[in-house]
């Protein structure tokens, strides 16, 4: 087993394209002489190819209508697979009885060789991932587990190579792969929406995954426009160009939109006293300092970030797009390194975008005040975004901090202040949100 999971390159069935090839090369190399020019060296094929081929959605795993929401995800896995999916589509009552642990502690140790193809892995990823904080987090924060035993641990592990994923909860497991339509035959609509696995709190923890799949949906039509954005930029069609810069703005509209649907789906006290606790990982946690033991699989325990919308490819790209350059010596050490909790394919579409022309610089140099003002537009709506996620996140953490609040008889009560000021990642929360904030209003084209 490899030590750590970061830029690990997997093959999808998308490797054998040159993109991807590129990208994931240039994602894996580390930080030697040798292979910083190399990363160089990948940077500018990738800006050339970006420049001739455009970019290709489906070359990385990004649908046009879901964007990186997975598509149609299985619900079920094979016979073989029931140990698993017993205990994940049970966690909620599990924990509530204190169970989960015992059960884990009986479950056979089950190959991961009969899982076959991509959606019965990210499925597979997604059950043990349900399982892992359930086991974990049963006691609340009081006693979590320091390890997790060997039934779990090494297929978990295993199954996370496969996919190039770290073995914890991620936002591509939690949401992008947790839904299903109730009637089958009926449309993607917020009322025809379920998870496929929750945790106690029913409806905080599903209107919590749900919500931010829906935004995440919404930006699907952002981020086929920035595709066709890039391309319209090496072709000097400054028409389609623009439409594009209105495509983008629209979406990022519509994700402000989606966003509200938080409110009336989830309760700020039971995501802070309930939900919240499940997400935690084991990095940057004082909780458990040491890390987390994967039995069977490492003899160190190993540190990994909590399931976190910062691990969200969609504002990455939008960020990467605008040429949105985070502070190197405060938030992008942060962002740079949740994108170690992407799909590898959806890691390589950010960075493809990162190394193609910058929007920014070919707005300005057509010299074209309808462009520069498209552009400015795309950016406010950024930042209203972005305004509008600190102010939920004032009110789903910071108020239910100060006043202490709880679900009445709930057993998952946060004690640690440590703990309860900092975000799900482990970052200082507001400082942070709001420094992320100001980088995104600074690329604003003053001098139209
Ligand atoms: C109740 C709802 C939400 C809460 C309480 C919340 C909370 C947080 C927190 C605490 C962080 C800081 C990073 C960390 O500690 O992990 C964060 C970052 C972030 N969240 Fe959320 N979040 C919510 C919903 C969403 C949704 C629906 C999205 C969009 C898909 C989103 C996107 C982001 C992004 C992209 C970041 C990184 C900072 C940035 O790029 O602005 N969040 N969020």
């Amino acid at each position: 087993m490899s030590a750590g999971y970061a830029g690990l390159v997997q093959d999808s069935p998308h490797t054998s394209n040159t993109y991807h090839r590129l990208t994931m090369r240039t994602l894996s190399s580390g930080g030697t002489a040798a292979s910083l020019h190399f990363k160089h060296t990948m940077d500018k094929d990738l800006h050339r190819l970006v420049l001739t081929q455009g970019i290709n959605l489906q070359e990385f795993c990004v649908s046009q209508e879901y964007g990186f929401v997975l598509s149609d995800p299985l619900t079920d896995l094979p016979e073989y697979y029931q140990p698993w999916m017993e205990i994940a589509k049970h966690v909620p009552s599990l924990i509530e009885n204190r169970q989960i642990r015992s059960r884990v502690n009986e479950m056979p140790l089950l190959s991961t060789v009969h899982l076959q193809g991509h959606r019965e892995q990210r499925l597979a990823h997604l059950a043990l991932g349900f399982i892992t904080m359930g086991y974990v987090w049963q006691e609340g924060v009081k006693h979590p587990s320091k390890a997790l035993p060997r039934s779990l641990a090494v297929p978990y592990c295993e199954v996370s190579e496969l996919l190039g994923l770290p073995p914890i909860l991620v936002y591509a497991d939690s949401v992008l792969a947790n839904w299903k339509k109730k009637d089958p035959n009926g449309y993607v609509t917020s009322l025809n929406l379920d998870t496929i696995f929750t945790f106690p709190g029913g409806n905080c923890a599903r209107g919590f995954f749900l919500v931010s799949l829906i935004v995440e949906i919404a930006a699907a039509t952002g981020i086929k426009a920035i595709a066709t954005a890039l391309n319209s930029m090496s072709l000097y069609d400054t028409n389609s160009l623009h439409e594009a810069l209105l495509d983008i703005a629209k979406s990022l509209n519509n994700m402000r939109e989606a966003f509200k649907l938080m409110h009336g789906n989830v309760d700020p006290g039971d995501f802070y006293g309930q939900l919240r606790i499940f997400l935690h990982g084991w990095r940057d946690n004082p909780l458990l300092p040491e890390g987390m033991l994967y039995e069977g699989v490492w003899e160190e325990p190993k540190h990994y970030s909590g399931g976190s919308a910062a691990q969200s490819s969609a504002i990455q790209c939008f960020d990467e797009f605008l040429g949105i350059r985070h502070r190197f010596d405060y938030d992008a050490p942060y962002l740079y390194r949740m994108r170690d909790y992407m799909p590898p394919a959806h890691r390589a579409l950010i960075q493809a975008i990162a190394a193609g022309p910058s929007a920014r610089h070919h707005i300005i140099a057509t010299g074209s005040a309808e462009l520069c003002h498209a552009y400015n537009n795309c950016v406010t709506v950024l930042v209203e975004l972005r305004n509008y996620h600190i102010n939920t996140v004032v009110k789903y953490i910071t108020i239910p901090v100060n006043k202490g609040k709880v679900t009445s008889g709930c057993i998952f009560q946060i004690h640690s202040s440590a703990v309860a000021e900092r975000g799900t990642g482990g970052t200082d929360l507001m400082c942070f949100l709001k420094s992320v904030r100001d980088t995104t209003r600074r690329v604003l084209i003053n001098d139209i």
